[in-house]
C-alpha cells in the first residue's frame, strides 16, 4: 500500500538519538531545552515550551487563558483534540463555520458569535493553509479575545511573510508522526507573552518550580528543593524526542519544498478533471502542505477504487459538531455539514516519488473514465 503519511528520516535521526542514548539523560534536558530555543527562533518568537503532543499544548494553552465557564469559538473542521480541550477546561466550544474552498474557519462568520462569555478564538491552518488572520486578529482586539492558533498542520507554513504559530497569543504545534515536523509524539507551544511561557514551564511539569535539568546545572551540586505553586500536568518532551526534532527542523524547509512539489504534481496532473477541486493557496499564505485534499463528489466511490488498488486515502475531518459528545454544542454549519462529505486526502509525504504519484494520477483518470463519461 501507499500510504497517506510517511514521516521522512535517513541516517541523521539515527544519529542524532546515540549520543541522547548514551549520555544517560533521555528526560526533559539540554536537547529539550536546544530544540525550544532553535524552534523559536524558526518560527520567530521569543520563547517555545516543549510538550509530549498538540493535545497538550492546546490543554495547557485554554488552560492559561482561563476558558473555564467561557465560550470559544472554534472549527469543525479539525481534529477532535482542538475542541476537547476546550472541554477538558470546562469551557464552552461554539462552533463556527467554515469557508468552502480552504475549509478554515469563515473570519466573516465569527463577529456574529461573539458574546459577553466569549474568552478566545481558535484558528486551525487547516492543512496548512493560513486562515484569515487579519480579520481574526481585528476582532480579537475589538472585543479583548485571546487567539489560539492550531498549527499542528502548519509548520514551516506562512501568513502574509510570517510564519503560523507567530501571530496569535499562543501557537500550538504537533510533532505527531505524521506531521511535517515528526518526533513520533510532541508538541510545542510558541508565545511572545513571558508571563505566559513561565507559566506553562511549571504547568507541564505538575507546577513544579524548578525541573530536574535546571537544578542539576544551576549549581555544582544537585539541588533537590523546589516549591510547587500550582497543580500542574504530566506533558513535558523529552530528550529522545528533541533530538530527533533537532534534525527534523533543520530538514523542515527542505521537506516542505518537496511537499509542495508534488502538490504542484497533482495540480498539474488533476486540472483537466473538471469533477474534481484541487486545494487553493491565497495569495497571504505559503501552505506547508501537511495535506493534500481534494473535493470530489463520488467521494466515497474514489476512496474504495483507490484503497482497492494498493492507495491509502484519508477523510479529514469529520465535523466535530456532528459527533455524539458534542451534542450540546451542535448549531447548524450549512458548508461543514455539506463539505466534508466531498474531502478526499491524497498521499503526501516528503519521499513519495514520481512513479508512485504517477500511479496515483492515472487511477484517478482511470475513475474518471469509468464514473464520470
Ligand atoms: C488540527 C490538529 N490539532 C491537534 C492535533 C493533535 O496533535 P497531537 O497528536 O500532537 O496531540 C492534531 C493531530 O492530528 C491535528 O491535526
Amino acid at each position: 500500500m501507499i500510504p497517506v503519511f510517511k514521516p521522512a528520516y535517513d541516517h541523521e535521526e539515527y544519529e542524532a538519538l546515540k549520543p541522547v542514548l548514551e549520555s544517560g539523560w533521555i528526560g526533559l534536558g539540554p536537547r529539550t531545552e536546544e530544540f525550544e530555543k532553535q524552534f523559536a527562533k524558526y518560527i520567530g518568537v521569543q520563547y517555545a515550551v516543549g510538550l509530549n503532543s498538540c493535545t497538550a499544548a492546546l490543554h495547557l494553552a485554554y488552560h492559561v487563558m482561563s476558558v473555564e465557564g467561557r465560550e470559544v469559538i472554534t472549527t469543525p473542521i479539525t481534529f477532535v483534540s482542538t475542541n476537547h480541550a476546550i472541554l477538558y477546561n470546562d469551557g464552552v466550544p461554539v462552533f463556527c463555520d467554515v469557508t468552502p474552498d480552504t475549509v478554515n474557519i469563515n473570519a466573516d462568520e465569527i463577529e456574529k458569535l461573539i458574546s459577553k462569555k466569549t474568552g478566545a478564538i481558535t484558528v486551525v491552518h487547516y492543512g496548512g493553509h493560513a486562515c484569515d488572520m487579519d480579520k481574526v486578529l481585528a476582532l480579537a482586539k475589538q472585543y479583548n479575545l485571546k487567539v489560539i492558533e492550531d498549527t499542528a498542520h502548519g509548520c514551516g507554513g506562512e501568513y502574509k511573510g510570517k510564519k503560523l504559530g507567530s501571530i496569535g497569543d499562543v501557537g500550538c504545534f504537533s510533532f505527531h508522526a505524521v506531521k511535517n515536523l515528526a518526533v513520533g509524539e510532541g508538541g510545542m507551544i510558541t508565545t511572545n507573552d513571558k508571563d505566559i511561557y513561565e507559566r506553562l514551564r511549571k504547568l507541564r511539569w505538575l507546577g513544579i518550580s524548578k525541573g530536574t535539568w535546571q537544578r542539576e546545572k544551576a549549581g555544582k551540586k544537585y539541588d533537590w528543593q523546589y516549591d510547587v505553586e500550582e497543580v500542574g500536568f504530566k506533558c513535558h518532551m523529552h530528550d529522545i524526542s528533541a533530538a530527533i526534532g533537532l534534525v527534523q527542523l533543520k530538514k523542515l524547509d527542505r521537506l516542505n519544498a518537496r511537499r509542495r512539489e508534488i502538490a504542484d504534481v497533482y495540480r498539474e496532473g488533476l486540472k483537466d478533471l473538471p469533477w474534481i477541486e484541487t486545494p487553493v493557496e491565497h495569495a497571504y499564505t505559503r501552505c506547508s502542505f501537511h495535506n493534500y485534499v481534494i473535493k470530489l463528489e463520488k467521494r466515497d466511490d474514489l476512496n474504495l477504487f483507490l484503497q482497492e488498488r494498493g492507495i491509502s486515502t484519508g477523510v479529514h475531518y469529520y465535523p466535530n459538531h456532528l459527533y455524539g459528545v458534542y451534542k450540546p454544542y451542535y448549531r447548524k454549519l450549512p458548508v461543514a455539514e455539506s463539505i466534508w462529505k466531498k474531502l478526499l486526502t491524497l498521499p503526501l509525504y516528503p519521499d513519495l516519488m514520481q512513479p508512485d504519484i504517477r500511479k496515483i494520477l492515472d487511477l484517478i483518470h482511470e475513475f474518471g473514465d469509468k464514473f464520470y463519461k
